[in-house]
């Protein structure tokens, strides 16, 4: 039996797209309603759910409500693609354990919403793409996976980072197949 993977996606959604075009995808969640990635789900026929945390009361009752669509679809993998949300104790508590991220740095090296920045900014002469389990902290669960990214001498930040969005491309679908997940 193939895993079901859900996909958590804040905006653009060119990984959720890598995975979707690879991978069985049951449903892409966007926790904006302008997100691009929604026109990608679209495209792809793959379906899709949005709804934003100022919509609920707090963050406990939002996160119940992706608990609820976890469970009706019955999802064994959540993949953070994007997903720009600290995943809090609502969702952990139900789904710690199936929540994987993808994080465009060598972590622990510039964890946060700014790596490839952060990265740039700070002169690195290598950086590269993690993912990881998903626990309480912000890009500190166990590392599953990790690649170094060359800097080089005549790199834009614009070349620095398609280098990296490319090396994305590559892991998220290698630790898929190395997590049993069986491609379409
Ligand atoms: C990626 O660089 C991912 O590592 C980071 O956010 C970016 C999302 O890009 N967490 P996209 O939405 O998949 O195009």
């Amino acid at each position: 039996m193939t895993k079901k993977l859900a996909v958590f996606a804040s905006g653009n959604g060119s990984n959720f797209q890598v995975i979707a075009e690879q991978f069985p995808v049951e449903f892409v969640f966007s926790d904006h309603h302008d997100a691009y990635v929604l026109e990608r789900a679209q495209n792809l026929d793959v379906a899709s759910y949005a709804f934003e945390l100022k919509e609920f009361d707090n963050k406990a009752a939002y996160e119940k409500a992706l608990v609820d669509l976890l469970d009706e679809h019955q999802i064994d993998l959540v993949c953070l693609a994007g997903y720009m949300k600290i995943v809090s104790q609502t969702l952990l508590s139900a789904y710690e354990g199936k929540i994987i991220n993808i994080h465009p740095a060598y972590l622990p090296e510039f964890p946060g919403a700014h790596g490839i920045e952060d990265a740039w900014r700070a002169g690195v002469s290598e950086s590269g793409v993690t993912i990881h389990w998903v626990d309480s902290g912000v890009d500190t669960g166990q590392i599953i996976q990790q690649v170094r990214v060359p800097r080089l001498p005549d790199d834009t930040i614009e070349t620095f980072e398609a280098r990296i969005h490319e090396a994305e491309y590559k892991l998220y679908p290698k630790v898929l197949r190395e997590l049993g997940v069986k491609e379409k």
